[in-house]
């Protein structure tokens, strides 16, 4: 398949005003994608769990305008400072979706989980906001079949920010061309078809925030310093290795297997970082700390537990529904000592985005 299949000529006319509104989780990938190609083009695939409380929730009134122009309200005030990000994403778009340069879009946005948490909220938001454009796109004639609607709404979500394209659909997305995952693309993300063992269905993720600020080096220039990196084409060998035993993982529920990927994978982004030119660190003393307590609860309990790390401080913790109660006692009296405020937020696999209105 090819971009011009997302190219929409449509007449704008047909509704001079229309309102949507789409909640949209965020998610954690388990194969970690980190360097890509223009334009937004994956060096590897990924595979994600789609998460179901760490949310964003985007309305949109579109109205009929001179120009294509938008006015966006963050938690019920102007953001001024989300400007520049919304008109790169529309400019973006724009050959895919002609029919927004007749609109005016009022978009009121927010989030589930706190502002300033260090919770990323990009994919969460562009893949919202694309929804809803999508549903724009459906009201004017296009966009009528269901899979297609989809396939474009993570399309254009992907154009905002890469992840962005794995939050659409749930429980699982995968984005990058991969021999094992059938129907795989780098355009846009694809749910993961396979049938997933029980276990996996139900999956939690403590997200343990050992940083609440702003991260000291964007995912942006982190994607960047891929490029010439002495250890890429190894590190893309390795994540399209990593998705092909994680496909079977997911499959036959083997939890040991399942946290050696998914443990390595995210030592592997962090190893990245830390010998880029230049080189750099996301992780604080209390992430370590954190990963070492779960090391050590794991081999001494025996319960699956696991960390994974996105590109930042912030550990999410995995493991299964069935040992919530031993692994929220560790958290309380163990895990939360590292956490800023002891502030961490709950969350589990997640069915994918919602309409709301
Ligand atoms: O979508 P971006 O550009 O914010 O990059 C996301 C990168 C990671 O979160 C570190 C990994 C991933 O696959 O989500």
């Amino acid at each position: 398949m090819t971009e011009e299949v997302f190219k929409a000529q449509l007449n704008p006319s047909n509704f001079s005003d229309f309102r949507v509104g789409w909640k949209s989780p965020s998610n954690i990938a388990l194969v970690k994608y980190w360097g890509k190609k223009p334009v937004q083009i994956p060096a590897n695939a990924s595979l994600s769990f789609t998460l179901s409380e760490s949310c964003t929730s985007t309305e949109v009134q579109f109205s009929l305008a001179e120009a294509s122009s938008f006015d966006l309200v963050f938690e019920g005030k102007a953001k001024p400072s989300f400007h520049p990000k919304i008109q790169d994403f529309l400019d973006r778009i724009l050959p895919y979706c002609s029919f927004l340069s007749a609109y005016h879009l009022s978009i009121e946005t927010s989030n589930s989980f706190p502002h300033s948490s260090g919770i990323a909220s990009s994919a969460s938001a562009m893949a919202a906001l694309a929804l809803s454009i999508c549903s724009l796109e459906r009201e004017l004639g296009g966009l009528q079949n269901e899979a297609l609607f989809f396939q474009k709404a993570s399309f254009l979500s992907r154009l905002g920010s890469g992840s962005a394209c794995r939050s659409v659909q749930g429980p699982m997305m995968s984005w990058g061309e991969h021999p094992d995952l059938e129907n795989s693309s780098d355009l846009y993300g694809t749910v993961f078809e396979a049938e997933l063992q029980e276990v996996f269905k139900s999956y939690k993720d403590t997200i343990l925030l050992v940083h609440k600020g702003q991260k000291s080096v964007s995912s942006t220039a982190g994607h960047d310093l891929m490029k010439g990196h002495i250890f890429a084409a190894s590190r893309f060998e390795q994540a399209q290795m990593h998705l092909t035993q994680l496909k079977s993982v997911l499959q036959n529920g083997d939890l040991e297997h399942f946290i050696r990927i998914v443990e390595s994978e995210a030592l592997s982004l962090h190893a990245m970082m830390m010998s880029s030119h230049p080189y750099y660190i996301l992780m604080q003393p209390n992430t370590l700390a954190i990963l070492h307590s779960v090391m050590r609860y794991r081999q001494e309990t025996k319960i699956p537990v696991c960390f994974t790390l996105d590109a930042g401080a912030n550990v999410h913790l995995l493991y299964p529904e069935s040992n919530q109660t031993e692994v929220q006692a560790f958290i309380e009296e163990e895990l939360s000592l590292f956490c800023e405020q002891g502030a961490y937020l709950s969350d589990a696999v997640g069915k994918g985005s919602e309409k709301i209105v």
